[in-house]
């Protein structure tokens, strides 16, 4: 398959110290400057083909929002590419950046946040669209928002309505609409069903793979379990403290989970493979504070099988099957 995205070595961190006076630390006798850094994604590589959904899961905190905000261009990388159609985009400015903002959307859990209240819906809807040119007057605009509110369950009396008039559901369809307005190849969806009841849920679900389908786009799906992208994802990344400890495709994943942690993440799903389920463990703690990474496995803090050389040597990803990679010193390769 062609690979639409490729991503390579993605790094991100927060400076979390911004004033002088904080760096300034006193030690063995002597005043030094330091820097204290949130490591959010540290060295994170997968890659999407053309019409496919690649789904990241991992507990909260773990760095998916940033790995997607990233590849966004919402934040500027800090190291690694960023491949679109083969071209690297991490470090392109804000004219060669504007047609792959268009192809390339986001959407987010709380679709409400990013609407303007007093924005009516067809004008939340047509306002990227006459940005990105996709339509040539206010009257292509209108035509196009009612196609598009028919493709998303919404409705032309919904048009001159308010964000506060619609549901939880109907908000995500709407940011739905949005992402769709200005004809997008690729879609990174952040969490969009978290928030919603299971029926809304699946209503959502459906109407994204509907859509793909229909426009042939590709999905970076981020949700927190296994049981959201279980449906939906052709491949898979489970993630770790910025770190991605397997991925591959999503059935050698679901039949042979290998990582310790995607294998945590499977005793949390409630209709699983009886055989999976006898080899999961229940995860305890949370996901270590990003600021201290620990040298060796990112996992070892949590690791059932924690040995010597976890604690020394940081696992790479390694190839266990066809298409299956895990980062795990227990794990042979192939
Ligand atoms: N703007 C920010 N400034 C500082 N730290 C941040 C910022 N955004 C995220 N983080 C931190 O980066 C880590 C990863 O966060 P995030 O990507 O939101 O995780 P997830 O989406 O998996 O829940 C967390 O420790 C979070 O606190
Ligand atoms: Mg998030």
């Amino acid at each position: 398959m062609k690979k639409l995205l490729e991503v390579k070595d993605l790094v991100q961190w927060f400076d979390l110290t911004t004033d002088l006076i904080d760096r300034i630390k006193f030690r063995a006798g002597k005043f030094t400057l330091e820097k204290k850094h949130v490591n959010a994604v540290n060295g994170v590589s997968f890659s999407i083909g053309k019409g496919e959904v690649f789904g990241l899961v991992g507990e909260s905190g773990c760095g998916k929002s940033t790995t997607a905000k990233t590849i966004a261009r919402i934040f500027e990388p800090k190291a690694g590419e960023i491949r679109y159609r083969g071209e690297d985009i991490s470090k392109y400015g804000y004219r060669e950046l504007l047609p792959f903002r268009r192809k390339i959307q986001m959407i987010f859990q709380d679709p409400y946040a990013s609407l303007n209240p007093r924005q009516k819906l067809a004008d939340i809807i047509s306002e990227p669209m006459l940005f990105h040119q996709v339509v040539q007057d206010q009257k292509e605009a209108e035509q196009r928002v009612l196609d598009i509110l028919e493709k998303v369950g919404l409705n032309r009396e919904h048009a001159t309505r308010y964000p506060h008039q619609f549901s939880g559901g109907q908000r995500q369809r709407i940011g739905i609409a949005r992402a769709l307005a200005v004809g997008p190849e690729f879609i990174i969806a952040d969490e969009p069903v978290s928030a919603l009841d299971v029926s809304i849920q699946a209503q959502i679900l459906n109407i994204l793979m509907d859509l793909r389908d229909e426009f042939q786009l590709s999905y970076l799906f981020i949700a927190h379990d296994l049981s959201v992208v279980k449906h939906i994802s052709d491949r898979l990344g489970v993630m770790y403290l910025g770190y991605i400890v397997e991925t591959g495709g999503k059935d050698y994943i679901f039949q042979n989970p290998s990582h310790p942690y995607t294998r945590a993440l499977f005793a949390a799903v409630p209709t699983i493979d009886e055989e999976v389920a006898t080899t999961a463990t229940e995860l305890k703690g949370q996901v270590p504070n990003p600021i201290d990474l620990p040298s060796g496995c990112c996992f070892q803090a949590r690791c059932p099988d924690v040995r010597g050389v976890c604690y020394q040597e940081k696992p790479p990803l390694k190839k266990i099957d066809h298409d299956h990679y895990v980062a795990c010193h227990l794990v042979a390769s192939k």
